[in-house]
């Protein structure tokens, strides 16, 4: 349990080799230069009176609340604002601060209602606190003249409300959302006693630029931003860490509480990942594990079209235990499988791919990085020998040049997009590779170098491209390669990357960039100092992900921008845990650490601690158990938390292989579409019920922490040994920090990793081990992973999806900020509120090809199928592309996307999709239809595509 207050030092740590000793209230304190007397002075556990101050900001000096005496100078200087300086003799409380402090705070109270006691902030308020320490026992202006006590409130924002009769104009929210947030929303609008705090002309919170990161909320030290959770429950009493469950970033958070209620989450000062900052997931969508369409009893039926049936644990366990022996029994060893998620614990995930390789017998055991970052593990694998990102997340401090890659982070990742906005806003450049105009291309302070707006497809074309330039022009770092990188590999790839097939004049017509702008980027990130390559989806869902992955791993090689701060290569994982799930040995062909099942040693180090006999063969993927499925192989499916239903391609595909299967299990928060095909549903539990580890994009090891005892009476990994148990292979555990014991016991990057270990030191990045004890922040420092680094052909070769008279556009998908994957929990938020439906955004000459206005119904029809939606008039696409999200069931965006997929990992290629779109009035009739009985709940119509003939 955490303390509820974290130490606020006023203003923000420096980093010096230069240290300063001086003395403070006759004590001698040593800081680094550049150290404000503030924090100096908090530091030695001196707490100055302030306002305007907090540590999170640079400090403004506006409320001259924390002046103090300095020996040898004139007057009372700010403390927030003044240095330290060697020998200097500050005192921080004499009479005549006491006075003048009073009287600061006698004008701040004449102005600001004295309502404390019903205040929701009452008990939180540093307005509050500092006339306490101040001793301000009169206010001599009395209450009468002209105050801001009747200014009206704005509610408009979900879940904080602004109130600025309570406002004192200190700033430090306009400061938050400018210096942390990187949005520049709010500012003080008027002068002197005008003052107030604007969110633009005329407008509300909601109508305004904000984007709901509740950085504002954070610094306001009075209750003018005030959560409304807080408004309705009061103030929290304990508080206990844990991680957001949402993206990779992996941000640390303190739930706050009151009993089991959440009160609200606050981004926690000291995580790793976020350091304090948050965005509107983590920070306000939580209200989803408490919904009331949760699920908490288990439920069985014979058919998919029996009604559902609440049974006892003891009772479902036993029932699917029977079914899936009776499958197996039935049609072979290998007729069942499992699908781990990347939104449960590393140890939930540990146990269900346990569960398949010991207890099912056989390797049918995949996960949902399958989808989305499987050729990130095989590209970097094959490169650098090990298959995660480079750096951890503070290295973009370093970075002078950003190549961001099929990656939207203010969206998808929106805290490491802050901290990516404040490097450019230092100074750093940005190159970003994107068919779609994302806001980092142009934001408040920020402006790409090169927006390289390639086609969808041409993804490999244009990192030869950049090679080719970087080869041919002579700007290879040729020490690092000929130190670091297999010679006669990187010889090989320097004769085929040099070839004018891959100029960026040959490249163009295919990528559609401009030669001279691709030329210049290419430039710019080999001679920028350091080069950081970042990357997302947009690199991995296509038919070449696993080849870009190694084409961005070349470039970084050939320009030596791999082993230290600033540079690296990047994936920003989609999910909370896609970098666990890997890790634990969730792919059909590697048990934990990425080690082959066919490797008999490996095999017998875990054959002995699991005592049972591993199959040497890799089991199906995702896509080979539909296929099997709907060949009558395969037909016993345990689904963790993921809706496959919804979030994998060719919805009409997965829903016939469940239809064909014998025994489906879904374990769930919701009753999600997969569940419609579910024999048995085993309740989930939210990430506030679990107890364990996510592992973030930057191989972060964070504790995640029950803050309430799981609702459903079992946690996850429990119902798990109970069914292996009752299937007759027996599994036990006392808590989920003997499974992570198992884990760094059976895994070499794992071995130093503890729950005590973890807890002593907040987090850890694999590989955690004795040559790394405290965990590595940066990998390949000294030498790559598999040695020599691996320089690999990447032959562009196109996806056999193509455009043609029936099929002009190209659709990619992509997701928003107020949402997260399928939408499964967001949408049970007020999140709804910023994004209620998915939108198609066509661009102005395709819309007016086809006579659509903005708001137009659409039909979206590509070979496979379609769906219906509304359409947006967007030039953020280059025309002949047309962009959706893929966040709400009842667009089912999937049932779209083809099967194409990786030629290396069968990740499907969701970003390239041909697609005709043509004006609606009505959803069509081949489409998907709904109902809506309060669990939102879809019916997949026969699959009868239009017909093309082509
Ligand atoms: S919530 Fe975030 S984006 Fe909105 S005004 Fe506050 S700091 Fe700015
Ligand atoms: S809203 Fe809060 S943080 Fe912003 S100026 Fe007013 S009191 Fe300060
Ligand atoms: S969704 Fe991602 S960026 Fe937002 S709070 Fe959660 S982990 Fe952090
Ligand atoms: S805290 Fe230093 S001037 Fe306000």
């Amino acid at each position: 349990m955490a303390s509820i207050k974290q130490m606020d030092y006023g203003t923000p740590e420096r980093v010096s080799d230069t240290q300063v000793t001086l003395d403070i209230d006759g004590r001698v304190v040593m800081v680094p230069a550049g150290t404000s007397i503030m924090r100096a002075a908090a530091e030695a556990g001196i707490n100055v009176p302030k306002l305007c101050a907090t540590d999170s900001i640079e400090a403004f000096g506006s409320c001259r609340l924390c002046m103090v005496e300095v020996e040898g100078r004139k007057g009372t200087p700010a403390s927030c604002t003044t240095p330290v300086m060697p020998g200097m003799k500050v005192k921080t409380q004499t009479s005549r601060l006491e006075k003048l402090r009073r009287g600061v705070m006698e004008l701040y109270i004449s102005d600001h209602p004295l309502d404390c006691l019903t205040c929701p902030t009452n008990g939180d308020c540093e307005l509050q606190d500092m006339a306490g320490v101040v001793g301000l026992r009169q206010v001599r202006y009395g209450f009468d003249g002209a105050n801001h006590l009747k200014a009206e409130k704005d509610e408009s924002n979900p879940y904080f409300t602004f109130d600025p009769s309570k406002c004192i104009a200190c700033s430090r929210c306009v400061r938050a959302c400018a210096e942390t947030q990187g949005t520049f929303a709010l500012t003080i609008a008027g002068r002197g006693f005008d003052s107030i705090v604007s969110a633009g002309a005329e407008e509300s919170f909601m109508d305004s630029e904000c984007v709901s990161c509740g950085a504002c909320v954070q610094a306001c030290p009075t209750a003018t931003l005030m959560e409304k959770s807080v408004i309705e429950h009061g103030m929290p009493e304990h508080a206990v860490q844990t991680t957001c469950a949402y993206c990779g970033v992996g941000c640390s958070f303190r739930a706050e509480m009151q009993g089991d209620t959440v009160v609200r989450m606050v981004p926690d000062k000291e995580g790793g990942a976020n350091e304090g900052h948050s965005c509107v997931k983590g920070r306000f969508a939580w209200g989803y594990a408490t919904h009331q369409d949760r699920i908490y009893k288990p439920m069985i039926r014979e058919r998919i079209t029996d009604p559902w049936r609440e049974v006892s644990w003891e009772d479902a366990i036993g029932y699917a235990a029977q079914r899936l022996r009776a499958v197996q029994a039935k049609y072979g060893n290998g007729s069942i499988g499992g699908i781990t998620s990347s939104r449960c614990t590393n140890e939930e995930v540990f146990v269900v791919q346990k569960m398949v390789r010991a207890a099912f017998g056989n390797n049918n055991v995949d996960t949902c990085a399958r989808v989305c970052h499987s050729p990130t593990g095989y590209g970097l694998k094959q490169t650098f020998g090990t298959s995660a990102g480079t750096q951890d997340f503070a290295s973009v401090d370093d970075t002078d040049v950003m190549l961001l890659i099929g990656a939207n982070p203010t969206d998808g990742h929106p805290v490491f997009g802050s901290r990516m906005k404040k490097r450019l806003r230092q100074g750093a450049k940005l190159i970003v590779m994107d068919p779609r105009r994302i806001d980092l291309v142009k934001s408040p302070h920020v402006k790409a170098a090169h927006h390289l707006q390639l086609r969808p497809g041409a993804n490999v074309a244009a990192v030869n491209a950049l090679a080719h330039v970087i080869v041919t022009e002579g700007l290879v770092d040729e020490a690092f390669v000929a130190e670091r990188c297999d010679p006669v590999e990187f010889d090989r790839w320097r004769a085929f990357i040099a070839e004018p097939r891959n100029s960026p004049e040959v490249t163009e017509p295919l990528t559609g960039i401009p030669a001279s702008e691709m030329r210049a980027a290419a430039r710019l990130y080999a001679t920028g100092g350091n080069g950081a390559i970042y990357y997302g989806l947009g690199v991995t869902e296509h038919s070449q992900g696993s080849t870009m992955v190694m084409g961005m791993a070349n470039l970084a090689m050939a320009t030596g921008n791999i082993g230290r701060r600033g540079v690296g290569v990047n994936p920003l994982r989609g999910q909370n845990n896609v970098q666990g799930s890997c890790d634990m040995g969730s792919f059909p062909h590697e048990l934990s650490g990425y080690r082959h099942v066919s490797d008999d040693a490996v095999r017998s180090v875990f054959e002995e601690v699991w005592q049972a006999a591993l199959d040497p063969e890799p089991g199906l993927r995702i896509p080979n158990m539909f296929d099997a499925a709907t060949h009558g192989t395969f037909k016993g499916l345990f689904v963790q938390g993921e809706d496959i239903a919804q979030s994998d391609p060719n919805t009409h595909h997965v829903t016939s292989a469940l239809e064909a299967m014998e025994c489906v299990i879904v374990q769930d928060l919701f009753l999600n579409e997969t569940a419609t095909f579910a024999h048995i549903f085993f309740p989930g539990t939210s990430f506030l019920e679990k107890d364990g580890t996510f592992t973030n994009a930057e191989r972060r090891i964070n504790r995640v922490r029950q803050v309430m005892a799981p609702k459903t009476g079992k946690a996850e990994w429990q119902v798990i040994c109970d069914l292996v148990t009752a299937m007759g292979y027996p599994m036990h555990y006392d808590n989920a920090s003997q499974i992570m014991d198992e884990i760094a016991r059976l895994t070499p990057t794992f071995r130093g990793v503890s729950f005590e270990k973890l807890d002593r030191l907040g987090s850890v990045q694999w590989p955690c081990n004795d040559a790394a004890p405290e965990g590595t922040p940066l990998m390949h420092v000294d030498g790559f992973i598999r040695g020599k680094g691996r320089f690999m052909i990447t032959e562009f070769v196109p996806t056999e999806e193509r455009t043609s008279r029936y099929f002009p556009l190209i659709l990619t998908t992509g997701r928003i900020l107020s949402h997260y994957n399928v939408g499964a929990q967001t949408r049970r938020t007020a999140n709804v509120a910023w994004h209620p439906e998915d939108i198609l955004e066509v661009h102005p000459h395709d819309a007016e090809e086809r006579g659509l206005r903005d708001g137009d119904l659409v039909s979206l029809a590509s070979r496979v199928g379609g769906t219906t939606l509304r359409a947006k008039i967007s030039d953020r696409m280059p025309q002949g592309v047309v962009y959706t999200t893929f966040h709400h069931p009842v667009t089912g965006a999937n049932v779209v996307t083809t099967e194409h997929s990786d030629w290396a990992t069968n990740c499907p290629e969701y970003k390239v999709t041909a697609v005709q779109v043509t004006r609606s009035n009505q959803p069509s009739d081949w489409q998907v239809q709904y109902e809506s009985d309060g669990i939102q709940r879809r019916q997949i119509a026969p699959a009868s595509p239009p017909q093309a003939a082509e």
